[in-house]
């Protein structure tokens, strides 16, 4: 039995919740979602309409400022973002001392603590220039990390941005583009990882978005506050479920032992292995994110003339799976990580850029909840209480 009378006295009731599956931390107005019904909705506007006819940059303004943007204010905008993409050259020499075999996703964490080092003066938390200033900063310079993280991995030159071109393009160019010879847009491949940015950039109190905050709730700024949500959002549960799939679809293709015994194995729960890029917290229905990125997966291999018959074993996995009764029971669907890794893997990102990609796309809804976070009132430092269950008092040995 444990004695909870401390926790009485000083809180009334204590709730032990492992996972936070029933306690709301906050109120917040920037994103609804309803996991029976497969809603999800930005300040409002419903995934699919964003996905179909918005922009990246215009989703982050509404995501961040809690309206759609006008023309000129759109404009103004990118036109700012475009201004900050340039990293100070010493910073440049960080990525030199990393091994060309670190995870990208260590990398673009550890770059923007060091980002940061670079600020210390025009961080402040509490100023509200500072914080559109670094709001900013962070929308330019993290894709420039993220494609100076890859390009390292490669033993290859980086590019300086070319600020002529849109966010997307000027990312797709900084990642695939080399000095040697020009670089070709692609406005399908544009338009697709566009798409896939914009479902990925909000998702309320999931594990990343909850340490941003956590860690905000500190006083700490946005680049450490947004440094710590990469590292949550790396993990293979979270994030890093997307490399996960693609790494279990490639496990079942070279074993051969074929997609049904693979779900038997899963049901079994054999060595703890699971179905990657299925189940979610929240929705218990399908995701409605997942259903946009399946449609794109056809049509973006189509484009690029790609066969790949890990979309297809993707494909039967699914199938199978929501046809058997331990997945319906348990209601478990594919969820967004399940199809973008064929998508990212045609478009030519290597598999451990995946999560980077998400982090990309994840962080206007980051910056927007450390904003609303820091403007509520209300808000405290995060605290969670636990219940002991350790040893009662006892003394010391006498030496
Ligand atoms: N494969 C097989 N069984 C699963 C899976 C899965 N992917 N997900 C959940 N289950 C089972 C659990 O074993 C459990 O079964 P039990 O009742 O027999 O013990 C039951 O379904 C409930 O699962 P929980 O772990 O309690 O669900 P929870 O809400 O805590 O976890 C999570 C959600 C972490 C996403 C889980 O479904 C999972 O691990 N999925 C695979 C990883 C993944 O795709 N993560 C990405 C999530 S989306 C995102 O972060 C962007």
């Amino acid at each position: 039995s444990i004695d909870i009378s401390a926790f009485t006295k000083k809180t009334g009731y204590t709730t032990l919740d492992y996972g936070f599956v029933n306690t709301a931390a906050t109120k917040s107005t920037i994103t609804y979602i309803d996991g029976d019904a497969g809603i999800l909705r930005y300040r409002g506007y419903p995934i699919e309409q964003l996905a179909g006819s918005s922009s990246y940059l215009e989703v982050a303004w509404l995501l961040i400022y809690g309206e759609l943007p006008t023309a000129d204010q759109l404009g103004e905008f990118d036109e700012r973002i475009r201004r900050h993409t340039l990293l100070h050259e010493d910073l440049k020499r960080f990525f030199s001392a990393l091994p060309h075999t670190a995870h990208p996703m260590a990398v673009i964490s550890s770059a923007l603590s060091a980002l940061s080092t670079y600020y210390e003066n025009s961080d402040d938390p509490k100023d509200p220039e500072q914080v559109e200033l670094t709001t900013i900063r962070l929308l330019a310079k993290l894709p420039v990390i993220a494609a100076y993280a890859h390009k390292k991995s490669l033993g290859q030159a980086f590019l300086y941005p070319d600020n002529s071109l849109s966010f997307v393009d000027n990312y797709l160019k900084l990642n695939f583009g080399n000095l040697a010879e020009p670089y070709e847009i692609d406005p399908v491949l544009s338009g697709a990882l566009e798409r896939l940015l914009i479902l990925h950039a909000d998702h309320e109190q999931n594990a990343s978005t909850s340490t941003v905050r956590l860690v905000g709730s500190t006083g700490a700024n946005l680049y450490a506050s947004i440094s710590a949500g990469i590292n949550a959002l790396s993990g293979p549960l979270h994030g890093g479920a997307n490399e996960a799939v693609l790494d279990m679809l490639g496990k079942i293709r070279d074993s051969g032992e074929g997609v049904a015994r693979f779900v038997e194995r899963v049901k079994n729960k054999e060595d703890g292995v699971k179905l990657m890029g299925f189940g979610h917290r929240v929705y218990k229905n399908y995701d409605p994110r997942a259903k946009i990125v399946k449609e794109s997966a056809d049509s973006v291999l189509e484009h690029l003339g790609v066969q790949d018959p890990l979309l297809d074993l993707a494909k039967e996995l699914e199938q199978i799976a929501l046809e058997d009764d331990y997945f319906k029971e348990r209601r478990l669907y594919p969820n967004v990580d399940f199809y973008t890794g064929v998508i990212y893997k045609a478009m030519g990102f290597p598999t451990r850029m995946f999560t980077v990609l998400f982090a990309i796309g994840r962080l206007p809804g980051w910056i927007a909840h450390w904003r609303e976070m820091n403007l509520d009132p209300q808000s405290k430092i995060g605290r969670p209480q636990q219940l002991y269950v350790g040893p009662a008092e006892r003394e010391f040995p006498q030496r």
